[in-house]
């Protein structure tokens, strides 16, 4: 959980530090384009992969482009169940572009089918978002075995960028608990930024901007700026 409103967050405040970003909506439930008010279009990922629409990201902010996402992309994974490297065709396509960007985040789907797979063969390293409780623990070990073999068999790049804790409360001991067991696990990848709960950063997708225009003032803006700053001082 998380996933969704740390993208478009993150996203958001690295463009406003004058970095050049594409996000790309890779979750049929289009949650991430709907975020940024980004409504269904000829130009979504889906065509892209499937070469039936040329590759070109919108630009939504200054610093930010996206390419959204459409439920079609539900298909993906049957239609594609017969072609050769299909993990590879993100990869493919981005290449295209990554030079144009300093950073590319994609928001993906929980599920673990072909379309991760594509984001993770894909990236240099991914980001997990997590709640502050046991079960996110479990959910955390799965997707670590998922993409050590990813490491091992398609992209030797891939790294752990970080873990982050969301809808955390300083108030409840479970959540501080929760943070140093994840903190022993994980030496010196557990973000020291924790994004408390917020009700505007639950509020801002509805209006279609980001946390630093729908609350500038807010925790949630505040909690994700910090993140921005932490994200890019642990770049090398
Ligand atoms: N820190 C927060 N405080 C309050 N609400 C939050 C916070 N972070 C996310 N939310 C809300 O919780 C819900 C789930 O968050 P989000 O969509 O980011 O999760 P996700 O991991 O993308 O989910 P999915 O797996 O369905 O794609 C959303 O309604 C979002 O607005
Ligand atoms: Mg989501």
């Amino acid at each position: 959980m998380g996933k969704t409103t740390t993208a478009c967050s993150l996203a958001s405040a690295l463009s406003l530090k004058s970095k050049r970003i594409l996000l790309i909506d890779l979750d049929p439930q289009c949650n991430l384009s709907q975020s940024l008010g980004v409504g269904a279009c000829e130009n979504n990922i889906y065509q892209c992969l499937k070469e039936e629409s040329e590759f070109s990201p919108m630009q939504i902010m200054v610093n930010l482009d996206i390419v959204p996402s459409t439920i079609d992309l539900n298909a993906f994974e049957l239609e594609m169940s017969g072609e050769p490297g299909r993990e590879y065709l993100l990869r493919e396509l981005l290449y295209q572009v990554k030079n144009d960007y300093d950073y590319i985040i994609i928001d993906c789907s929980p599920s673990l089918g072909l379309v991760a797979l594509n984001a993770l063969t894909a990236s240099d390293s991914y980001l997990v978002p997590l709640l502050p409780h046991h079960l996110s623990i479990q959910g955390l070990s799965k997707l670590l075995e998922v993409t050590q073999k990813i490491k091992a068999r398609i992209n030797p790049k891939l790294e752990l960028e970080g873990v982050l804790l969301t809808q955390f409360s300083h108030r409840k001991v479970m959540h501080k608990d929760i943070s140093e067991v994840i903190r022993g696990h994980f030496n010196g990848k557990l973000y020291e930024t924790c994004i408390r709960e917020n009700i505007a950063l639950a509020e801002a997708p509805s209006a279609g901007i980001d946390i630093f225009r729908y609350a500038p003032k807010s925790n949630g803006a505040e909690d994700y700026f910090n993140l921005c700053e932490e994200f890019l001082s642990k770049q090398h």
